[in-house]
Formats: C-alpha cells, sequence, structure tokens
C-alpha cells in the first residue's frame, strides 16, 4: 500500500519534523493546494510545494484543487511535483466547470452565512455539466508533457462513468471521499463504489494508473474499507498527523495492503 500524508493537518510551526515523520515510513507527501474559488477555502501554491521539496526526496503528490490548473501547471513542475492532479470538475479542466457541491466543512474556510456556494461565480455553475473529453485529453496530455505524472481527481458526486473513457490515460485517479476544501472530514461511503469500478477496469484492461483514496482515512476502519474495494494508495491528514503516535499509523495504513488482484 502507498502511504501519502497530507502535510495540510501537520503543525506547521514544526514542519521539517513532520517531513521527517513520513520519511519513517510513507512512500509520497500529499499536497493540498486550494484557491478558495474551486473550494471554500484557500492553503498555499508553488513556494510552499518548493520548500518542502528541497526538505525531502519523498515524491510529492500534488492535489490542485483550484479553477483553471494548467495555467498552474509549469509553477508546481518547477517546485518540484512529482505528480500533479487536477480535479475533472474544475473550470479549465474538461471544460466550463460543474455545478458547486452542497459543501464541505472544516476550520478556516469562507463564512458560511453568505450564501450556499459564495466562492462559485454564476458562469462557472451550469445547472446540468457537460464534459469535453478532448479537453480532458488535451489537459491531461499536458500535464504529462512536462514530465510528472497526471491525476484526475473526482469529487463525490461525479459519476465513475464520466472518467472511465480517459482512465487509460492517467497515471493516477484521485477518488475523493470527502467534499474537497477541508481535512478531517467524515468518510463518505459513496465513492467506494467508484474505486471498484475503477479496480476492476484496470484488471480487465491491463491499465496501470494508481487508484488513490483521500478524505477521511484511518488506519482503524475506513481505511481498511478503500484497501478492500481497490484502493492502492492512501492520503490521510488527520488519521496520521492528528494521531498519538503519527509513525505508527502510518506503518499501520501501510500494512492493510492493495486487495489481492486490485494492484
Ligand atoms: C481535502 C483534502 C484532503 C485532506 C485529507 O480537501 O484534499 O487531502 O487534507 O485530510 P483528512 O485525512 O483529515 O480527511
Ligand atoms: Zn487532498
Amino acid at each position: 500500500m502507498i502511504v501519502s500524508p497530507s502535510i495540510l493537518s501537520a503543525d506547521w510551526t514544526h514542519l521539517e519534523d513532520a517531513v521527517r515523520v513520513a520519511e519513517a515510513g510513507a512512500d509520497w507527501l500529499h499536497c493540498d493546494v486550494m484557491d478558495g474559488h474551486f473550494v471554500p477555502n484557500l492553503t498555499f501554491g508553488p513556494p510552499m510545494v518548493a520548500a518542502l521539496h528541497r526538505m525531502t526526496r519523498l515524491p510529492l503528490d500534488v492535489h490542485l484543487m483550484i479553477d483553471q490548473p494548467l495555467a498552474f501547471v509549469p509553477a508546481f513542475v518547477e517546485a518540484g511535483a512529482a505528480i500533479l492532479t487536477v480535479h475533472v470538475e474544475a473550470p479549465g479542466v474538461a471544460g466550463p466547470g460543474w455545478p458547486a457541491p452542497v459543501r464541505s466543512h472544516g476550520e478556516g474556510g469562507a463564512a458560511s452565512d453568505v450564501s450556499p456556494a459564495p466562492h462559485v461565480p454564476a458562469a462557472h455553475a451550469p445547472a446540468v455539466h457537460t464534459i469535453d473529453l478532448a479537453l480532458l485529453r488535451r489537459t491531461l496530455a499536458a500535464i504529462r508533457a512536462r514530465g510528472v505524472r497526471a491525476g484526475l481527481a473526482l469529487r463525490p458526486d461525479t459519476a465513475y462513468e464520466e472518467i472511465e473513457p480517459v482512465l487509460g490515460e492517467l497515471d493516477l485517479l484521485l477518488v475523493m471521499t470527502v467534499y474537497p476544501g477541508f481535512s478531517g472530514q467524515s468518510f463518505l461511503e459513496g465513492p467506494l463504489a467508484t474505486m471498484a469500478r475503477a479496480a476492476e477496469y484496470k484488471r480487465s484492461h491491463g491499465a496501470s494508473f494508481t487508484i488513490e483514496v483521500d478524505g477521511g482515512i484511518r488506519a482503524a476502519d475506513t481505511g481498511p474499507r478503500a484497501a478492500e474495494a481497490g484502493a492502492e494508495a492512501l492520503v490521510a491528514g488527520h488519521g496520521i498527523y492528528r494521531q498519538p503516535d503519527p509513525k505508527a499509523a502510518i506503518r499501520a495504513l501501510k500494512a492493510l495492503g492493495a486487495r489481492a488482484g486490485a494492484a
């Protein structure tokens, strides 16, 4: 099992300690980039990724929760990203962008009493989304052309069928089990079916992309369920950095293993 601790949940006053914890047993380091538009929260950009790259040789697993991510691909490649994952629902990835989800919740985000989705301009919220597969293919190819691995992320409300046509062009499929925007949210079960279908696709087509799960993953309960469904890489924020023994949490997640035949 690949384990990717999410640095967003670490204590940033001791960032280097958090990196050393990851190095003590994890495989990648997950970097959550948020822009306050695609999601109702702000985190960090290329300078933070560059700082992490100077601190560690762990591959940086960069999760872009931003509008128009292609505009920032060169900056994140320059910063040292190994994997760049974009959201299929974000404006500029596969069309004009999809409607905002109901909400994600957490500390430090946009004020919740402004409107149901204050971060999404009306022009970015069509009543019915459309997916432009040709544009999506160009987006993925543009990331790969920069020499990094291309990932595609799905919100919990995005159907597997939407992205199946491009699975053969991915290095990584990131299935979200919370609505993007905050760490520390509760795991949602619906996307387990997406992982299972992606794993079945891998088996039947001999595809090589990695199935990664992100949101509410803990070694005690949700991690095993995701592994059973076919997840091969586990992102964990609170499930590692907010545990009494983060290194033990990494070891426990590593030990889960991918489901036989899913890898
Ligand atoms: C949520 C982020 C996640 C988050 C994970 O938008 O993409 O990577 O930091 O944190 P936990 O594991 O606490 O849900
Ligand atoms: Zn993430």
